[in-house]
Parts: structure tokens; sequence; C-alpha cells
């Protein structure tokens, strides 16, 4: 029988536990190219679970090519040339389900805030809903707040009027793009998978930049998608040089900037970087979003764009009617307005504060840090190898470990994205025991 062991009370289901310790034991060289494995009968009744159990997570690992069937005979480790030690099938950038995903997008939400987050509802459903369609570019006293919380903390000074409301940074990247006129998009690599799909999905060519590298030439690019705050998935801040750099270029080829402000807030060792917009509102697209300081699924963002774009962009959305929906808004507004998004900052910081060392000290041994230590998750370089390993360790402890591989189209850069923020201290401390395992084997 196979030396597995299911823990009923762990949240991940019966099968995918199972399937993860599969998985293990093939990387572990326990079980090798060819291996029968037990009928799923006699494993179900070793592990004492229902057959179904067994053929769930045989099922999944046929899917996943770790293991083939044979007519009549059964149930075999796959062969060299399918094995995904050896070949790893294309992974979905998506959750795997069943699995704690160390997702580097992922804010830890404190449960002590969520008395704020219900104040703020319980407030959204007593106010009375305006009449008719809203304002196209956002309510108009979340544009105020947002107008305030940009000045204070991204050195941003703009008006209500000049920021949109959207639903989150794709969102807002989409719209810019409408607005554009014809020209491919520069995109960082590697950088963020969910831009590279929105350019694509606009119909644009994504020219590929390595992302440490000066933006010097711009030449048939409607715009250049950049993260100067911190590099996504790299950590580096755009240094000075760079950012004039890129402007420069942008004004010679009559491009936009489209700057990601994703996750600036969070750095715990010097003040945030100030905004690349701060430096040239007329060149450059600002994105900011609510989901890391306040939660991903609120889905709301905004945008402060060269004034055309705004105009373009507001014009459409007065046909269109594309605003995000009346309730969020009126939420976030009296987050933001009961200094909750504040004090939630604040307190993931500290968080972030805490692990990101933690993260550091269990890695730094077996990997080189990509950057300096910001954000809810940090980025480590090293051989594929280890990097295979200590996925595949992180899997049979039930966590889904990102590769850098996976956020690289041309680059040609190895190792793991570890994101702390969406994990209790518990799950990380786990983690990080499975990946340095799988890191420390080779
Ligand atoms: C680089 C980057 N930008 C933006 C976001 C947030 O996107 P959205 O505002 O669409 O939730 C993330 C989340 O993971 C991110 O990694």
């Amino acid at each position: 029988m196979l030396p597995v062991r299911l823990d009923r009370a762990r949240p991940t289901p019966l099968p995918a536990q199972l399937a993860a310790a599969v998985r293990g034991l093939v990387t572990d060289g326990t079980l090798t190219t060819g291996d029968r494995l037990p009928s799923s009968r006699a494993l179900a009744a070793d592990l004492g679970v229902a057959r179904a159990v067994v053929e769930q997570a045989y099922d999944q690992l046929l899917a996943e090519a770790w293991v083939e069937t044979r007519r009549g005979a059964g149930t075999f480790v796959a062969s060299g040339e399918t094995l995904p030690t050896t070949a790893p099938p294309p992974r979905p950038a998506t959750r795997e389900p069943g699995y704690v995903r160390l997702d580097a997008g992922t804010p830890w939400i404190d449960p002590r805030h969520l008395a704020g987050w219900r104040r703020a509802w319980r407030e959204v459903s007593i106010a009375v809903p305006p009449r008719g369609y809203p304002d196209p570019r956002g309510l108009p006293d979340l544009r105020e707040a947002l107008a305030e919380r940009l000045a204070r903390t991204r050195g941003l000074t703009v008006g209500p009027d000049e920021i949109l409301v959207t639903a989150g940074t794709t969102d807002g990247l989409r719209q810019l793009l409408g607005a554009l006129g014809p020209g491919d998009v520069l995109v960082e690599d590697p950088g963020y998978r969910a831009a590279v799909e929105t350019v694509r999905a606009a119909g644009r060519t994504v020219v590929d930049h390595p992302a440490l590298l000066p933006v010097t030439d711009l030449a048939g690019c409607a715009a250049a998608y950049v993260t100067p705050a911190h590099q996504h998935p790299l950590g580096r801040v755009m240094p000075a040089a760079d950012r004039l750099s890129l402007l420069a270029a942008a004004r010679d080829a009559d491009a936009v900037v489209v700057e990601d402000d994703y996750d600036s807030e969070f750095r715990y060792d010097v003040a945030p970087v100030p905004a690349l917009a701060a430096l040239d509102r007329s060149r450059v697209a600002y994105l900011g979003t609510a989901s890391k300081s306040v939660c991903p699924s609120l889905r709301l963002g905004w945008l402060v764009a060269p004034p055309a774009l705004h105009e373009h962009i507001v014009r459409r959305r007065t046909v269109m009617h594309d605003t995000p929906s009346w309730p969020g808004q009126h939420a976030l507004l009296t987050l933001l307005r009961d200094g909750w998004v504040d004090k939630v900052v604040r307190t993931a910081r500290r968080v972030y504060a805490d692990r990101a060392p933690r993260v550091a000290a269990a890695l730094a041994p077996h990997a080189q840090p990509a950057g300096p230590l910001a954000g809810m998750y940090s980025t480590w370089l090293t051989d594929p190898a280890p990097a295979e390993r200590a996925r595949a360790a992180g899997h049979a402890a039930g966590f889904d470990v990102p590769l850098l591989a996976d956020y690289c189209r041309r680059a040609d850069r190895t190792g793991l994205v570890v994101g702390f923020g969406g994990v209790t201290d518990a799950e990380l401390a786990r983690a990080l025991d499975a990946i340095v395992g799988g890191l420390a084997e080779g």
C-alpha cells in the first residue's frame, strides 16, 4: 500500500490530499515510472475512505499526466515522456482547487476589522440610491475622498473630476486601451499576467520588455504598462533615471505610460515611493485599486488619465453606463470616510512587515531575493529544478506555490513567487517548511 496519511481535520478535500500525496511520492522518488498504484478499492479500504475519494484523486492525476491507465491492468505512474516532473504541463494561472495558494495578490484581511465592514454596508442599506443613471465618472463623494487619499498617500494632486472610478485595475486598463489610438502595448516581462491578457483581449500586440531594463524606445506603441513602485513580480522600485527615460520615450512616440500602482502602500522599510504620474500627468495614466487595501472581491479601483483619454472614456461611459454599481462605491466611500481603509492598511502593513522577514529568513539560505522586502509577496530566484521541487513539496503539503517562470513570456527567470498575505501565520509556517524542504533536497 502507499505510505499516505489523510487528515480529515484539514480544510483540503480528501481527494486533493491524496492526489497531492501521490505527486509527492513521485517527485521524491518513492514511486517511479511504471510502478502500479493500488486499485481504488484496495487503497480506499486501506485508508478508510470511500472508493470515490480514490477514484477522484486518480482521475485528477490522470488529467495532469502523473499516472496513466492500461486497460484491464490498472493505474501506473506515467512514463518519462509524460511525467510532469520532467515535462510539466502548462499550468493554468488560476487557483488550484483544494490547495491553499500562496497568491501574490491576496491581501491580509484582519478579522478584527469586520465590524467596520459591516457598518459600511449597514449604511449602504439605509442610504437612498441616486435616481436615474449614476455619474459616469463614479460617485462624486467617492471621487472626492479618493482625491484626498491620493494627495496624502501618493503625492498625486488631482481634482475629484479628474478621477474615474473603475471595477479594478484590469477594468481601468481595458477602458484606457479602448480610448487609445492604434498601436502595440509594451508590457514588462516577467509581468502581470492579467495585464497581458487584457492587452491581448483588446486586440493589441504585447511587446515584451525585460522588466529591469530601462525603456528607451516606444516606437509603434500606443502605451507602456509598468509597475514602477514595485515591479510585478520581481519587486524592484523603478530607478529615477529609468522613470525619466520612460517618460522621454513616451513623449517621443506620443505614447501613454500606464502606471499600475497596485500595492505601493505596503512599504515597511521606507515611505511609499511617489507615483510616476506625479512627474507628468499629461503622459501617465494612473491605475489604483481597492483590491489590496480593502479586498479584491469588492472589484473597485480608480483611474487618473491624461485629459483627452479621460474625456473619451467619460463620453463612452455616458452612453454605455458601464460604471461600477452604486452600492459598492457607496460602501467604499463609507470605509474611506470612517478611516477604516487607513486603519486596515496600517494593520496589514504591520503583518507584512512581520511576515516578509520570516519568509526571507527561511528562503535566503537557498535562494536569492529578487527585490527589496515590500508588499504582500516576495520573489526568490533559483535554478529551475529547485523551484520545481519546492513547488512539488508545497503541493504535497497542500499549498499551491507560484513559479516565477509562469510570469515570464520570453524572459528566462526561474524561482518562486511567495505570497504571504492570503494565509494564516500557521499556514505560512507550514508552507515555508515544505518549500525549504523542497529547495534543500537537491
Ligand atoms: C500587478 C497587479 N496589479 C493589479 C492588481 C489588482 O488588480 P485588480 O484591481 O483588478 O484587482 C494585482 C493583483 O494581484 C496585481 O498583482
